[in-house]
């Protein structure tokens, strides 16, 4: 099934300093919803995710639960940040955690490389720090604290105090690559999408690059400086090497050259890190930039990003034990705009998922199926002579299909979920049209029923492949439904680029009882998972 082209895609690694909420989740399901895509349209597919685990943000969470740093994270890896996978139904390719071997090793490497290359100095350093964001602020990231904070300098992101650092560092040579960096966005205007994303980063960079602090010496929960053993490497220049030390960088020259360069999806609260810093320490070491960087926006509770720090953390749990982790991918991956930020309610959740996928998509399976059941005996028939309507069905899949490849090109998965249910609608509508139990009573209708229960299982055909990228496990049920799986072989396996091409389900194929994919929920209102909480 492989092409050749390799389409290498990752998430952030995040902080298992604390459990993780839906915000974790979006990115996550947005990455493998696209890697699934690739995969299945035949690209040579790998897809990344992980954990963030050195820094002083995790030394203090640590600390404040009695557990030595590396003791916590296994902790919080193993009990809650494997299972998001598994609650979310990702197919990932591979999981770092940068307290491995393969990596810390690797880092080592490359830090010393950009050190004999003369990027990397030592020099006196004071300025406000984030523990919040691992970062150090500038005065436009700084705001005045309210409430507890009033009279303190705030972070604007986590709107918690900053603290003054005053240390001996290593200093990597960032503001030589000012030009560089400008160069790269002027000529690959793709390299950091969407086009808001691109014009903030352009416009920091435009403003001159100063050098960057990248060792502490106060801590030593971190990667050692391979020069200088009293210093640790900053945990973001650690972090951001994941990308290439998971895929062979340093140790496995034929798979980094398969897989390099990425594709990098970020909740855009960390874009500068990876469409500033990212390519000029690679272009500080000689090694090609990635291939692009894609910010998404932000869920909001109550107007503000949503975040543990500030307690409005919902668990992807209480959404996935509700409606199921299909559900959860289907919304978040098309109710917002992928790229700009979105309001998360449970109020949207809830009538999305009865119209949307109850209503328009389950019913319009559960109906087909059970027509050919009792219609039909239960095998899909042959199509008679087409029609002005049939044809519209036909081309409007094919239509979808090519639509949906764009958007997913341009990552904008909403739209490519949009794409794809032009078909639900168009089936529904034509159902509604063409009234088949009208058609049933009628012996001498015999040809145009089958015409009509083809063209309705056919367009269920091709939405199970378009869709199973998204939900893997409803398309799952719908092709067993279907009778798919016996005559055309296993869902994952559809060709996904030539899923418009008609008439690809057989004529007597047998379809199956088919359970709702979307049962009924209970409302919100009584017993309804908590909204934000405390
Ligand atoms: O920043 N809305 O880790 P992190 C949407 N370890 N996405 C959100 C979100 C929200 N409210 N909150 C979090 C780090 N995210 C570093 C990354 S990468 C080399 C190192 C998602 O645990 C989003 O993808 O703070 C955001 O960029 C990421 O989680 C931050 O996760
Ligand atoms: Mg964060």
């Amino acid at each position: 099934m492989t092409s050749g082209r390799s389409f290498y895609i990752t998430t952030p690694i995040y902080y298992p300093s604390d459990v993780p909420h839906i915000g974790h989740g979006y990115t996550t399901v947005a990455v493998d919803a696209l890697a699934r895509w690739h995969r299945q349209a035949g690209d040579d597919t790998w897809m990344l995710t992980g954990t963030d685990e050195h820094g002083q943000k995790m030394l203090r969470a640590a600390a404040a639960n009695g557990a030595t740093p590396q003791e916590w994270v296994d902790r919080l890896v193993a009990e809650s940040w494997f299972p998001l996978l598994k609650t979310l139904d990702v197919a990932n390719d591979d999981f770092i955690r940068t307290t491995q071997p393969r990596h810390e090793e690797r880092v080592r490497q490359f830090v010393q490389a950009i050190h004999d290359r003369g990027y990397i100095y030592a020099g006196e350093f004071e300025a406000l720090y984030c523990v919040g964001c691992e970062e150090f602020k500038t005065e436009s990231e700084i705001v005045d604290g309210t409430g507890a904070f009033e009279g303190l300098k705030v972070c604007a992101i986590h709107s918690k105090p900053l603290e003054l650092l005053q240390e001996k560092n290593y200093f990597f040579k960032l503001s030589e690559f000012t030009e560089p960096l400008l160069k790269l966005y002027a000529e690959n205007p793709d390299f950091i999408r969407p086009e808001s994303a691109r014009n903030e980063v352009v416009s920091f960079v435009k403003q001159g690059l100063k050098d960057l602090s990248i060792s502490r010496s106060t801590f030593d929960w971190g990667i050692k400086v391979p020069w200088d053993e009293t210093h640790v490497i900053y945990v973001w220049v650690d972090a951001l090497l994941n990308y290439a030390t998971a895929v062979g960088f340093g140790s496995d020259p034929e798979e980094f050259a398969r897989r390099w360069p990425a594709y990098h999806v970020v909740g855009k609260d960390i874009l500068r890190f990876h469409a500033v810093i990212w390519p000029a320490m690679l272009m500080a070491a000689g090694v090609e930039v990635p291939r692009g960087v894609f910010a998404h926006g932000w869920l909001l509770v109550g107007g503000e990003k949503m975040s543990k720090s500030k307690l409005t953390g919902i668990a992807p749990t209480e959404i996935t034990d509700v409606f199921g982790s299909d559900a959860y991918r289907f919304y978040f991956l098309s109710a917002i705009a992928f790229g700009q930020d979105g309001s998360f309610s449970w109020e949207d959740l809830s009538a999305r998922y009865q119209a949307e996928l109850a209503n328009g998509f389950g019913n319009l399976a559960s109906r087909t199926t059970a027509m050919i059941a009792r219609y039909r005996e239960g095998i899909v028939p042959p199509a008679g002579e087409e029609t002005d309507g049939d044809r519209v069905i036909r081309e409007t899949v094919a239509n979808a299909v090519e639509r949906a490849d764009a958007a997913i090109e341009r990552f904008r998965l909403d739209e490519a979920i949009a794409a794809i249910w032009t078909i639900v609608d168009a089936l529904n509508l034509y159902i509604t049209e063409n009234e088949p139990w009208v058609l049933a009573k009628d012996e001498g209708s015999r040809s145009r029923l089958d015409t009509v229960l083809y063209t309705a299982a056919e367009g269920l055909r091709a939405l199970a492949v378009l869709l199973s990228p998204i939900m893997p496990i409803a398309t799952e049920k719908l092709w067993v439904g279907l009778g798919a799986a016996e005559s055309l072989g296993r869902l994952q396996d559809q060709a996904l680029r030539d899923a418009g091409r008609w008439g690809q389900l057989r004529p007597g194929t047998s379809v199956n009882a088919l359970a709702p994919l979307f049962p009924r929920v209970e409302q919100p209102g009584d017993g309804q998972p908590g909204a934000a909480k405390a």
